[in-house]
């Protein structure tokens, strides 16, 4: 088969000419000839810290592609820097699909290899890849080196939670707290605990998509320029192979994802990302398969937000390779990685090392870990909890709400003390969802109030229609739908309503009668916030963005548009 690049190379016609002309740049002739032109998708940008080192894995991928006769073009694309997006990073997760599919389908591309780290880096381009369906593998950036405060190991992500809950408890100064950022972020590359961008990385792998045993290692750890020098070699093969996303990201691929994140304890956001991947390739996925593939699953990782340890230790330990090989009869054995061959054929000579951060099979964790969907009146199109992360005896449990009609109404009123607020109490949260904030931002972990915090409260049930930081945690449950801009019932709930929520029956209800609850009127500073935004993406966004439920895709993004351009306008 000709090289889809041909199309723009060969041949003595002006077009030709033009597009070899162009590109040449000192290249020799045979460069446009039978060599598969593999773009380099990389994320890296100084807004985006995260991702900040991967020019230099760049630069390894390259030297893979050159050794097996290719040649790499390096194509800078839209970059999502977590902590710094306002108004949040997921807002824009479409929009950095839509964009990275369109350049790799418009450019004369044969492969790709997609460089992605911080939270939405990987799930965009993954989207991508599937929607333009180009043979294609992702290099993980991988997590950074632990840190250590007042000589203790310090989880990116997590122990922010854990020390500002600490500072509002009155015991720790905020000075204290104020040097701890220093000492965090010790290294280059992503967060360090088993947080989204962590749970994407090994979820990439389980779907297939990474050079297997990548995953997880950390970004300063010369092992990971070696894996990207190799995967630039495989990207070559991909295309000599003709091997494409969609024969790699089948319904196998999406089981061994959801089995693996329950496995490692990952992040509540790779429930979203799965499901807007699938949506690409048109996968027939829903949000009770991750109950029905992952609840069951053992916990066999002992990293924060739910456990110890650190990225660095996992690897340490032996990694994803050898927790795979533990939960080996329950990966779906026909789904092929990248290299063509099965997942579970790559694990043969996976070891575990550490058996205090990797568990074995017969010593979990926890016996069934996976996330767990509810439903009921509160949540008739679902609302997701990760158990993993939650107190046991808030597992089940029935309190009167206290509802916040937007953050910032949470934040005005959540340290009040006259709040009606108690330790049974469920606190609600509304108008986080995709279309009503807009983006579903991380917000439904929220703080616990002060008060409550200085009774020596650590945990409550929470209630919201938004996301939770992969690095946060407790009894949280979260992208509830249909949201409250969608018209769901929890626009509906009022001070004082008792809420239920019951895991192990998989129920998420309100305790009214349901005429009385149809006959309300959404609350009227909720609704406030929901007014279109006038123009730009946001208008796009919130015009077209589909239900947590769904993914939040946007759409018209659902499904492949190939990679054929039948035109051009020379
Ligand atoms: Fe980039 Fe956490 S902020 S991975």
């Amino acid at each position: 088969m000709p090289l889809r690049s041909s199309s723009w190379y060969a041949g003595d016609d002006r077009n030709a000419y033009i597009h070899r002309a162009w590109m040449r740049r000192g290249a020799p002739d045979d460069a446009f000839v039978d060599r598969p032109q593999i773009a380099i998708a990389n994320t890296a940008s100084q807004l985006t810290p995260c991702n900040s080192h991967l020019g230099e894995v760049a630069d390894a991928v390259s030297a893979g592609v050159r050794e097996a006769a290719g040649v790499p073009l390096e194509m800078p694309v839209v970059s999502l820097g977590e902590t710094q997006l306002r108004p949040t990073a997921m807002l824009w997760r479409n929009m950095a699909a839509m964009a990275a599919e369109e350049m790799l389908r418009a450019n004369p591309i044969d492969g790709a290899v997609l460089l992605g780290g911080c939270d939405k880096t990987i799930p965009s381009l993954l989207m991508a890849a599937a929607s333009v369906d180009l043979p294609a593998v992702v290099v993980p950036g991988g997590p950074m080196l632990t840190g250590t405060f007042h000589g203790l190991p310090l989880g990116c992500g997590t122990d922010v939670w854990r020390l500002s809950e600490e500072v509002r408890a009155g015991t720790l100064a905020e000075e204290e707290f104020a040097r701890s950022d220093t000492a965090m972020i010790r290294s280059r590359g992503h967060c360090n605990t088993m947080g989204t961008a962590s749970t994407m990385a090994i979820v990439a792998e389980a779907l297939g998509m990474v050079l297997p045993g990548t995953a997880g290692t950390p970004a300063p750890d010369s092992r990971l320029l070696q894996a990207s020098q190799h995967t630039g070699r495989l990207a070559v093969e991909l295309v000599t192979d003709g091997r494409r996303p969609s024969d790699i990201l089948t319904s196998g691929a999406f089981h061994n994802a959801i089995v693996t994140l329950a496995a490692v304890g990952g992040s509540t956001n790779a429930v979203l990302h799965l499901l807007a991947l699938a949506g690409r390739v048109g996968v027939e996925l829903a949000l009770e398969d991750f109950d029905r593939l992952g609840s069951h699953v053992p916990l066999l990782v002992d990293l924060q937000p739910s456990g110890r340890f650190l990225m660095d230790d996992f690897f340490r330990a032996g990694g994803l390779p050898a927790v795979l090989r533990e939960i080996r009869d329950l990966l779906d054995p026909d789904a092929i990685t990248v290299t063509g061959r099965p997942l579970v054929a790559s694990i043969d000579e996976a070891a575990i090392w550490d058996h205090e951060v990797i568990r074995t099979r017969d010593q979990p964790l926890i016996a069934d870990a996976g996330i767990a969907v509810l439903t009921g009146t509160l949540a008739p199109r679902g609302a997701v909890i990760k158990p993993s992360a939650a107190s046991p005896e808030l597992l089940c449990h029935t309190g009167p709400a206290v509802v916040f009609h937007s953050i910032e109404d949470f934040h005005a009123r959540v340290d009040d003390p006259d709040l009606p607020v108690t330790a049974d109490s469920v606190m609600v949260l509304r108008g986080c969802g995709p279309r009503g904030y807009p983006g579903m931002p991380e917000v439904a972990n929220m703080p616990l109030p002060r008060k409550l915090l200085e009774q020596g409260v650590r945990d409550m049930v929470r209630v919201c229609d938004g996301r939770m930081s992969g690095t946060a945690y407790g009894t949280v449950v979260l992208h509830v739908a249909p949201e409250a801009a969608a018209g769901g019932p929890l626009a509906l709930v009022r001070d004082g309503d008792p809420i239920t929520i019951d895991v192990a029956a998989r129920r998420l209800d309100v305790d009214v009668p349901a005429g009385e609850l149809a006959a309300r009127a959404p609350n009227a500073a909720t609704c406030a916030g929901y007014a279109s935004p006038l123009r730009g993406w946001q208008r796009l966004y919130v015009d077209h963005v589909q239900g947590a439920d769904s993914g939040a895709d946007l759409d018209f993004l659902v499904g492949a548009s190939g990679s054929e351009v039948t035109r051009e306008s020379h």
